[in-house]
This record gives C-alpha cells, sequence and structure tokens, in this order.
C-alpha cells in the first residue's frame, strides 16, 4: 500500500476567497498551522468555515488565494490531490455508505485515490486494525454502518481518513452528534493524537475548543477577524469576538405545566429499527403552555418515541392521546393537521428538502392550505412573502429565499426547520436536539422562540442530550432509561449530578 505523505509542517493558506451566487463565503482569508498543533476553527453559522476547509480538502477551487506546504505552493484539483499531500476531511455529514462494512468502504475510499492499485480486503483489514490500535480508536473492520451508533460511525469516519494517510485532520463538528460521554472521548483522543499530527477543529461548543485547540481563529462574513492563543480568552470572549456582542442563553422563569394534557403517550411499546422493543410501556404527558425536557443518554428510546408521537413509527401496543383524542398509529398527515409541530434530528433527511428552495421549504406542510393554493394552483407570490418575512423573522442567512435549502449552512438549515414549525404555531411541538449543529446567538435565537410558544400556551417535548439546555428551558424533567420514563422531577429539583445519575439508570427517591 502507498507510503504516507511528507510530514506537513506547515501549511499556510492565503488570500482565499471564494464566491458562490450573491454570496461572498470566504473573503480573503490567511491562516496558518503548524506541526502538532489544533487549531480551532469557529465563527456564526454560514460564516464560511466548511467552505473554507473544503477549499483546502480539494472538494471546491478558491476564485482566488494560494495554499503552501512547508513552504511550497499546491494546488489541490480533487480531493484525491489534497489525500496524497496528507491532508484529509471529516465532514459535516458523514460519507459513509451504510450497506457496506467498515472495511469495504475504507476499500472504496482508497480505491478512489489509487485507481490502479490492486485492492487486498484482508491487507485494508489489516491496515485498519493497524490505525485503529495506533490512536485507540476501536472499530470492527466487520461491522455494517448501519449497525453502528452515530459515535462509532465518527470513529469510522476518523480511522478512514488516517488509513488513507492524512497527517492533517480537518474535522468538520465532529461532536455535534456525539453523546456527552463520546464527546469528552473523542477530545481526549484527538488530544493524543494531537502529538503526531496537525488538527484543525471546527465547533460551536466553546467548551470543547477550550478543551483541545492551541489557537482559535474566528470566521465572521467569511473573513478572519481573530487569531490567537486559546489559553488567553474565556468562553464569553470568544462568544463576544464571535458574534459582536454578549450572548446570554435565556432561562425559563415561571414554573408552567398547570395546562391541560395535551399529548400523552399511555403503555406505549414500540419497536427500534432492528426489531427490539425501544419503547417498553412509557408513560408521559404534556401539558399546554410548559416546556417538558426528556433527558436521556441517546438510544435510549428518544428517537422511537418522537416518531411514534408524530406518525412516522409503528405503535406495537399503547396509546397516543392528542387534544383528547386518540390518535395511535395516525399517519403523519393527520397529526400535523390536528396541530403537531416537529423538529426532526436529522434535519438533511427529515427536516428538509434540499433540493427544493427555501421558500418552498417553509410551506413544506401548509402549501395544499387555502393561503398559499387555490384551485390547485400554488400562489407563488404568497409563498414568497411568507419566505421573507421569515427570513427576516428567524435570521436565516441565505443569498435568496430561492436558493435551494440543501445549500445552506447547517445552522440556517436548522432556522428554516425552526420558521417553518413555529409559524404554524402548533398545539404540541416535539423538538428533538433542536440546538444541535447552530451557533451561539442562533441557540439564544431558538430558546428564546420556545420560550415564547410556551407562554402562548403550546407544549413543548424537548428531546436534548445537552443538560444545560434542558435545564434552562424545561419546567419539568422526564429522564428516559431503556424505553421508559425512569423518573419526572420539577426542572428546579434538577442537578446536574442528579439528572447525571438518572441518565445512568440509577433511580433516585
Ligand atoms: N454549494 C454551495 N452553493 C451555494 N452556496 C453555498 C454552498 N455552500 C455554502 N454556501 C453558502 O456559503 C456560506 C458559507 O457556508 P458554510 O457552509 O461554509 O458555513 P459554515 O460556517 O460552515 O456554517 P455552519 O456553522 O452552519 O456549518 C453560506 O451562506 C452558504 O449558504
Ligand atoms: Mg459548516
Amino acid at each position: 500500500m502507498k507510503e504516507a505523505a511528507e510530514p506537513i509542517t506547515e501549511l499556510k493558506l492565503e488570500g482565499i476567497t471564494k464566491r458562490f451566487p450573491g454570496i461572498l463565503a470566504c473573503n480573503n482569508v490567511a491562516l496558518e498551522v503548524r506541526r502538532g498543533e489544533v487549531l480551532a476553527l469557529v465563527g456564526e453559522n454560514g460564516a464560511g468555515k466548511s467552505t473554507l476547509m473544503n477549499i483546502l480538502a480539494g472538494l471546491y477551487q478558491p476564485d482566488s488565494g494560494t495554499i503552501s506546504l512547508n513552504g511550497r505552493p499546491v494546488h489541490f484539483r480533487d480531493p484525491n490531490d489534497a489525500y496524497a499531500r496528507g491532508i484529509g476531511m471529516v465532514h459535516q455529514n458523514f460519507m459513509l455508505v451504510a450497506n457496506m462494512t467498515v472495511t469495504e468502504n475504507v476499500a472504496l475510499g482508497l480505491k478512489q485515490l489509487h485507481k490502479f492499485m490492486r485492492l487486498d480486503l484482508g491487507e485494508v483489514k489489516r491496515r485498519i486494525l493497524e490505525v485503529s490500535a495506533r490512536h485507540e480508536l476501536p472499530v470492527n473492520p466487520d461491522a455494517y454502518i448501519w449497525q453502528l451508533s452515530v459515535g462509532e460511525q465518527q470513529r469510522v469516519e476518523l480511522v478512514k481518513t488516517l488509513c488513507f494517510g492524512a497527517n492533517l485532520l480537518i474535522l468538520d463538528e465532529p461532536t455535534s452528534a456525539l453523546t456527552p460521554q463520546e464527546t469528552d472521548d473523542l477530545i481526549d483522543r484527538l488530544k493524543r493524537m494531537a502529538a503526531e499530527l496537525s488538527i484543525i477543529f471546527i465547533s460551536h461548543k466553546l467548551n470543547e475548543v477550550k478543551a483541545l485547540s492551541d489557537r482559535v481563529a474566528i470566521l465572521r462574513h467569511g473573513a478572519v477577524v481573530f487569531n490567537g492563543f486559546t489559553v488567553n480568552h474565556s468562553t464569553g470572549d470568544l462568544a463576544t469576538l464571535m458574534t459582536g456582542r454578549e450572548v446570554v442563553l435565556p432561562h425559563n422563569e415561571g414554573m408552567g405545566g398547570g395546562g391541560e394534557t395535551i399529548l400523552s403517550a399511555r403503555n406505549l411499546k414500540v419497536r427500534g429499527d432492528r426489531g427490539h422493543l425501544a419503547l417498553d410501556g412509557l408513560e408521559l404527558e404534556l401539558h399546554a403552555g410548559e416546556i417538558l425536557g426528556l433527558a436521556g443518554v441517546s438510544g435510549n428510546g428518544q428517537r422511537e418515541l418522537a416518531e411514534a408521537l408524530t406518525g412516522l413509527r409503528p405503535v406495537a401496543s399503547g396509546q397516543v392521546q392528542f387534544l383528547g383524542k386518540d390518535m395511535t398509529n395516525r399517519t403523519p398527515a393527520a397529526m400535523i393537521a390536528a396541530g403537531l409541530g416537529y423538529i426532526p434530528e436529522d434535519r438533511h433527511h427529515e427536516g428538509i428538502v434540499p433540493k427544493f428552495t427555501v421558500k418552498e421549504n417553509l410551506v413544506l406542510k401548509d402549501f395544499h392550505t387555502r393561503r398559499f393554493s387555490r384551485w390547485c394552483l400554488l400562489k407563488l407570490k404568497e409563498i414568497a412573502r411568507n419566505a421573507d418575512f421569515l427570513k427576516d423573522r428567524y435570521d436565516i442567512r441565505c443569498a435568496s429565499t430561492s436558493a435551494a435549502g440543501g445549500s445552506l449552512s447547517g445552522g440556517n438549515i436548522q432556522k428554516v426547520i425552526l420558521a417553518r414549525e413555529l409559524a404554524r404555531e402548533p398545539k404540541a411541538l416535539v423538538a428533538v436536539y433542536p440546538t444541535r449543529g447552530v451557533d451561539m446567538g442562533a441557540q439564544e435565537f431558538i430558546h428564546s422562540q420556545l420560550l415564547a410558544r410556551r407562554r402562548a400556551g403550546g407544549g413543548i417535548l424537548l428531546i436534548s442530550e445537552e443538560l444545560e439546555e434542558i435545564m434552562n428551558l424545561s419546567d419539568r424533567i422526564a429522564v428516559i432509561y431503556k424505553g421508559r420514563i425512569l423518573k419526572i422531577l420539577p426542572s428546579l429539583e434538577a442537578t446536574r449530578e442528579r439528572l447525571g445519575l438518572l441518565m445512568a439508570g440509577v433511580a433516585d427517591e
């Protein structure tokens, strides 16, 4: 197998500029990374982080500017060129083939990299095991991707990239889909790996940036507005530098939850993708005017609960009641029509239709209503007006509402979904990880919008792994463990420690 590229002692970007129609995504960016260094790249949603890194990884061509390695200018025509020089990237959205094994996925990538190489799967497997042992990244080379948790897939992506011989690793929001435990694990591993590699790390979580990086570069509107040593700055400083103002996450001040029950699950049994009982007799009641936080380590039935409530997954037994009616196993359309909102976990596949424009995505659930159509014809002007209004109100950053939804940055896609769901003024809203991958400012905004919905009498089931988010926003907190609610407590009685124990399945009094 081909040997790794020459070690990167210094990487330099100079004057990198990249335009997309109507948007200057990177504006004359200069950046440097040295061997053994971890550079954190932070900035608001849409600031240009992914675009810049995609240029460095050979996926996009810059309009102007140069990249040099160890003092010599280089030009990457495609990702293979970048890999050949030791630059590998793990993307914001994983790029693994679900119905192939880990070994086959790595082999597929290697085949693209070295077109004429004879591929020996046994050899690839040995390489995987070697890399996985060396960097303490345990993976099972024979497992199918679909069998793996998100955290495990993340590890496979890392191992794959390392197998290709990367010695500069670019990680685009590697922790945004991981549980807190998996995140701590990954940060530890990356710290150890940094002894031999250089790493560029993108994250919206400033505590991770503090824990891992040596230096921080902040992008705003495509330009580097700050570049300095991490130790010299607090997370508060960095947040302010990033957004240009102080960010204060709002709290749920009142003690709600007194309203009538609007959405409930009774003795709910639901099967997961692998046929096991993911929900095993779950009981839950959501009241009008409250935010009910659902805390738990992911994989304990959260996804299945959200899908069963929204009509996306069959209920094996038990009941879903919405606004006093039995709505068990009704279609998603029936749930939507009855006034249920949903912010799904997987925004790319379930939240939006990437090929539809932003304005179309904003009326996905309502295009057939009288407001947006008449005699089977869409009222295009009204759809455009609606989009302009929501773009403004929810601060959705896109060149135009006629841009494809899929071309927006991750956090802005999230805002499109939020805008669409909240604009419908749902009686109940099931919000799954609503701030995953969004910047601090947008997080503040989303939180305040959820609180506003609560004040207006809506009930919100907030499924999240961020304890701070759950504790800040909820009236009551339910802890889910192995498909059941282990405990429900008033938010005022919740502490990090107590929730942590409950999430681990240790019931208290
Ligand atoms: N392929 C594309 N076509 C058109 N516009 C694009 C494309 N990729 C990115 N953009 C635009 O370029 C800008 C920068 O996007 P980018 O994805 O780099 O942001 P980001 O900093 O990674 O944001 P996030 O934190 O949300 O991931 C955004 O306005 C986005 O809409
Ligand atoms: Mg990005």
